[in-house]
């Protein structure tokens, strides 16, 4: 499902906000947030094509060919594929060979299961610049409220690590939520704040 329309707007404004030169997404899907983050780039005044260690100013992570295929022609369309560069495979494993990148802004909307891989992967490899942002879509999906100040149903819920979100139910989606807004909240490493937009906004920067 794609970003909405008026999030993606929200995101290229916090991306103009950072004067961010770097993104990465994990999530693309058929490049409806890649091309407003791509836009808020182009405006920054980032120059097309890739930098000095090979790198598009836009990295996006999917594993869907057939979904890429269709976000590189919305890219083009849009006149922003030479600021984007599409890598498909597992982000799981991808987001581990960008070592040694830095970005900006970073967002996460890839498969929910796995946002907590993804969130450590960012912070242990260091991929957020000093002063960088990282956007993390649906984190107030699947009714996470109601787990809030109650006692969970761990027969109900419980979530085996590594099991695909499409084969989760809508309670162990929103088990998988909450259990990652906690860890998030709790985490000394960074500061973070949830915005009830949408289906939940949450940003966090390191402190
Ligand atoms: C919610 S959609 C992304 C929407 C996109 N940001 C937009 O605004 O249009 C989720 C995307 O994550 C991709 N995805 C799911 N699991 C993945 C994984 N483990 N590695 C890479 N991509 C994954 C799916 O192929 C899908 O395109």
């Amino acid at each position: 499902m794609a970003t909405p329309h008026a999030q993606a707007v929200m995101m290229n404004f916090f991306v103009g906000l950072l004067n961010a030169k770097s993104i990465l997404e994990i999530g693309t899907f058929t490049g409806l947030s890649a091309i407003y983050l791509a836009h808020a780039l182009k405006r920054n005044g980032v120059a097309p094509g890739p930098d000095s260690s090979g790198f598009m100013p836009l990295t996006c992570l999917d594993m869907s060919e057939v979904f890429t295929r269709h976000a590189l022609h919305n890219l083009d369309i849009a006149g922003l594929s030479d600021y984007v560069d599409i890598i498909v495979g597992d982000a799981r494993q991808e987001v581990l060979n960008l070592k040694g990148c830095k970005f900006d802004f970073i967002y996460i909307d890839a498969d929910k299961n796995s946002y907590k891989k993804y969130y450590d992967s960012i912070l242990e490899l260091g991929l957020l610049s000093k002063n960088g942002l990282i956007a993390i879509d649906n984190t107030a999906l699947w009714k996470t409220v109601e787990f809030m100040d109650k006692p969970i149903d761990d027969a109900e819920t419980a979530v085996v690590e590594n099991i695909p979100s499409e084969d989760l139910t809508r309670k162990q989606l929103g088990r998988v939520a909450h259990d990652f807004n906690e860890y998030v909240r709790s985490d000394p490493r960074t500061e973070a704040v949830m915005f009830p937009l949408f289906t939940g906004l949450t940003f966090v920067r390191v402190i």
